[in-house]
Formats: C-alpha cells, sequence, structure tokens
C-alpha cells in the first residue's frame, strides 16, 4: 500500500492546496468590502460559501470575524460567541475601557485545558440588551477608514434564534458605520425572503450575491492533477466521469474523488475504481437514505423517481401546481436544486433511489 495522504477534502472550510478557482468571487468580495455596503451570499449547501468568503477575508487584510448562527442555541450565546471573536482580534487588554460601557457585563475565562477564552453572560440576562452592547462594542472598536468585516453564516437561523431578532439587528446593524457585513445562507428560500420580501426587515439591506458551481475545467484540471499520482493513464477519464456524475458539485464532486483514490490505494485490482468507488459511498449511507425515501410523501417520491431518469416533470401525472409546490419544498428541505435546472442534491442519494426502484 502507498503511503500517500489522500488529496481530496470535503465537509470543511477549503483552503490551499484544496482549493481551486473562485478567482472572479474572491476578488469580488474582496473589492466590495472596499465599499461601505454589506454583502448577502447565497447558494444550495455545500456549494464553496464559507471557503470564498474565509479566503477573500483573509486576503483583504482587514480585521475581520466569523460566527456560525447555527452553532448559537439562543441570542444570549450569539452574542458571547460574537465577543469571543472580537478578542481573538483585539486583544482584550487595549479594549477594557470599552466594554465598561456593557450594561451587563460578560464573564471572560481561560478554558485550562485548551488554552481559549471563554465568553459568557449570566443567565437571565436581557438578550436585545446583550446583542445591542457587543454589536455596538464592535462599532466603537472601529472607523470609517478602518472597517471590521464581520461574517455571520448560516444567516437564515436568525429566524429561529428569537422572534423579532431580525427587526431589532436591523435596527442596530444599519446605524453603523465601521462594519461590513457579510451575511450568508443556504436555505435558499429562507434568504431570498429574508432580503427579497418587502416585509422583512432585511431587504434590500445589500447587494445579492449566488454563488454556482464550480467551471468544469478549472475543476477537471484540479481533480485530474491529483488523482495522477494513483492513475497516471486514466486521471483525465476519471475526472470526466466524476464531474459528469456529480455535475460539478464542489463537495459531491470532492468526495467521489477522495473515494476514487482510495479506492486505488486500497483494492488495487479493484478493476472498475469508479464504480467500486459509488458503490462503497451509496452503501455507507444506504440506511439514511432509506430512512429518508421512507418519509417522503407519493408525490415526493414519485417527483424524485422522475429527476433520475431526467424524463420531464410535466407528463400529465400530476397537476403542474401540485409538481411545482412539492418541488419548491423538495428544494427547501434541500433535497433538490436549481442550478441550470432541477436536479437532485446527493448524486448517491439519486443512486440509490435508481437501484432500489428497479
Ligand atoms: N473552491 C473550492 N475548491 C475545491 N473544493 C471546494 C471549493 N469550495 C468548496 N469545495 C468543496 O465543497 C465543500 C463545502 O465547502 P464549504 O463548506 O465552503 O461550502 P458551504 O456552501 O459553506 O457549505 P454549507 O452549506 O454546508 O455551509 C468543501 O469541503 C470542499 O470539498
Ligand atoms: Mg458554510
Amino acid at each position: 500500500m502507498r503511503n500517500i495522504e489522500n488529496p481530496f477534502k470535503f465537509g470543511t472550510i477549503v483552503d490551499e492546496e484544496y482549493f481551486t478557482d473562485r478567482v472572479k468571487e474572491v476578488a469580488y468580495i474582496k473589492e466590495f468590502v472596499k465599499s461601505a455596503n454589506h454583502l448577502v451570499l447565497i447558494s444550495p449547501r455545500r456549494f464553496g460559501k464559507s471557503s470564498v468568503v474565509a479566503k477573500a477575508v483573509k486576503q483583504s487584510g482587514r480585521k475581520h470575524i466569523t460566527v456560525n448562527l447555527q452553532q448559537a442555541t439562543s441570542v444570549s450565546d450569539l452574542s458571547a460567541k460574537i465577543l469571543r471573536e472580537f478578542f481573538k482580534v483585539h486583544p482584550l487588554g487595549r479594549i477594557r475601557h470599552l466594554i465598561t460601557h456593557f450594561r451587563v457585563i460578560p464573564t471572560i475565562s481561560t478554558n485550562p485545558v485548551t488554552g481559549s477564552m471563554e465568553v459568557s453572560f449570566q443567565p437571565g440576562a436581557n438578550e436585545a440588551v446583550l446583542i445591542e452592547d457587543v454589536l455596538t462594542l464592535i462599532e466603537r472598536a472601529h472607523s470609517v477608514k478602518d472597517r471590521m468585516i464581520v461574517v455571520l453564516d448560516e444567516f437564515q437561523e436568525i429566524r429561529d434564534l428569537a422572534p423579532n431578532l431580525d427587526k431589532q439587528l436591523r435596527s442596530i446593524m444599519q446605524e453603523q458605520k465601521h462594519v461590513n457585513y457579510i451575511l450568508l445562507g443556504s436555505q435558499e428560500s429562507m434568504m431570498s425572503d429574508i432580503f427579497e420580501n418587502k416585509k422583512s426587515p432585511f431587504y434590500h439591506f445589500g447587494e445579492l450575491m449566488r454563488l454556482g458551481k464550480l467551471p468544469r475545467d478549472d475543476f477537471h484540471h484540479y481533480l485530474s492533477d491529483r488523482l495522477m499520482t494513483i492513475f497516471p493513464d486514466s486521471c483525465d477519464e476519471l475526472s470526466n466521469r466524476i464531474l459528469d456524475y456529480t455535475n460539478c458539485h464542489p463537495y459531491y464532486s470532492q468526495q467521489l474523488a477522495s473515494n476514487v483514490w482510495q479506492v486505488g490505494v486500497l483494492q488495487p485490482g479493484a478493476g472498475d475504481v469508479f464504480r467500486a468507488a459509488i458503490t462503497n459511498i451509496v452503501t455507507a449511507h444506504g440506511l439514511d437514505y432509506e430512512r429518508l425515501w421512507m418519509n417522503f410523501n407519493r408525490t415526493n417520491r414519485w417527483i424524485l423517481r422522475r429527476l433520475t431518469t431526467g424524463k420531464p416533470l410535466q407528463s400529465g401525472e400530476y397537476h403542474t401546481s401540485t409538481i411545482y409546490s412539492a418541488l419548491k419544498r423538495l428544494q427547501k428541505d434541500g433535497y433538490v436544486i436549481y442550478s441550470d435546472c432541477y436536479e437532485m442534491e446527493d448524486p448517491f442519494f439519486r443512486e440509490w433511489i435508481v437501484i432500489n426502484n428497479e
């Protein structure tokens, strides 16, 4: 067995040797934050939002913090998390005087095991006050010439954290002149509703940017380059098969390439390594797929099955409005995505459906 590290990565934020393309997007975001405006970035799940923004803000050379709203359990927790990130950029000693304005003083301690700083607020404190004080601190510590970039990832969660939090945040954020907000979200319908619905407090809050899949040529080059070590003769063909199968989806392409690599290393005589890799992934997720499938109603099952065949959905079987509303729901729940056409989000789930409905 050859002892070379798998050159593909999937699931977490990617950078450096695991990151390809997005040159235009990175340049655009870097340029954009030089203005006094805010940016809203939307795409289906795992298209690379967090990665592209992380890269752009790092390259911008500006002070920046990132907080994922999905990891916050309450507004108090969100406030503490923002503050903790803020302290990583601004050593406490230098901004201590600004904390004295806080109406509720945070508890700050060092975790003896990890050495990292922990921030919390006493339970029961007025949450509206906490978040306002934290965001005001950021504004006070910065200036028009030195704006901070605040990235709020999975921003659609704002609606689940607390009633009217969107209203409150909007009213604080719109007064700020020393912060550029970058708000990311993956639930397309929810994000569109937050920023496009006239009744929403965040209506037209910032520039809306949509992230597409990775361009095929670059991605092909990226995959082929890495597969070459194990498959010098077939890396080009394998990369094509991977991208055809995943339709250039960033995450699934990396996942499949990683498995193809793995099969090449561990099962050198496996025959068709590409099919072997797919079988491995589908088998590993078989139970999850089965559970998901059992919970779909008849219409959803019909639509998903139909999508796997590539045949048109308007076949007379269901009324157009029924298909449309079911598609919207499936899209909202992340099973179906729309980039050039409606397609199943997960190509391995698609495979499972084909196998189990033959
Ligand atoms: N520029 C890129 N080059 C190569 N692979 C990428 C790139 N962007 C994303 N990926 C792949 O997609 C995966 C998901 O990326 P990332 O977490 O940035 O996406 P996301 O849109 O923020 O996802 P989520 O919806 O889960 O928050 C990465 O782990 C990687 O495998
Ligand atoms: Mg993300």
